[in-house]
């Protein structure tokens, strides 16, 4: 990964396949701990839900990864609890509350925000901001930066 020296923690990558995406999700898994929070950005298919599948199995989760559309968290069990987040059907910041989302995700686990563009006001300052672009039919260009770690390796 390529590492900025400023607070900012940046790293850049051209994924080419969903396969390579899932990778990506692994390795970032490596450098989360308790109480993490990583906030996906990109719209419908970018492959927000295929990287929190890579984090899920980065953590050592077994269960099968799927989309939180409609059930808006789904939670699972690891080493550290995971709480997968998709605030597409929330109205904002007071949806999230309602729904307990800071209990969630200032409670010790790790958790993955997908839409996190809808609920800025809730996402932690130190958030590891994950933002996806689709290139091309199979190549999508991801961006991580991240005050809170001090490197990504
Ligand atoms: N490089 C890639 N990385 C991730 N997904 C990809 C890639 N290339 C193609 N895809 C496809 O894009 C779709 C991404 O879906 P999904 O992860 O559910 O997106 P989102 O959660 O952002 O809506 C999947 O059908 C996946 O196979
Ligand atoms: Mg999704």
């Amino acid at each position: 990964m390529i590492l900025t020296e400023a607070a900012d923690c940046l790293s850049d990558y051209i994924s080419a396949s969903p396969e390579e995406t899932l990778r990506i999700g692994k390795k970032l898994a490596a450098n989360l701990r308790p109480g993490s929070v990583v906030a996906l950005r990109g719209g419908l298919g970018a492959g927000k839900t295929q990287l929190a599948k890579g984090i899920a199995r980065g953590l050592g989760i077994r269960d099968e990864v799927t989309s939180p559309t409609y059930t808006i968290v789904s939670e699972y069990e690891g080493e550290i609890p995971l709480y997968h987040i998709d605030a597409y059907r929330l109205r904002g910041e007071d949806d999230f509350s309602a729904m307990g989302g800071e209990e969630l995700i200032y409670g010790g686990g790790i958790s993955i925000i997908e839409w996190s563009e809808r609920i800025p006001g809730s996402i932690p300052e130190d958030a590891v901001v994950v933002e996806i672009e689709i290139t091309g039919p199979r190549e999508r260009k991801i961006t991580i930066s991240a005050r809170g770690l001090p490197e990504i390796q």
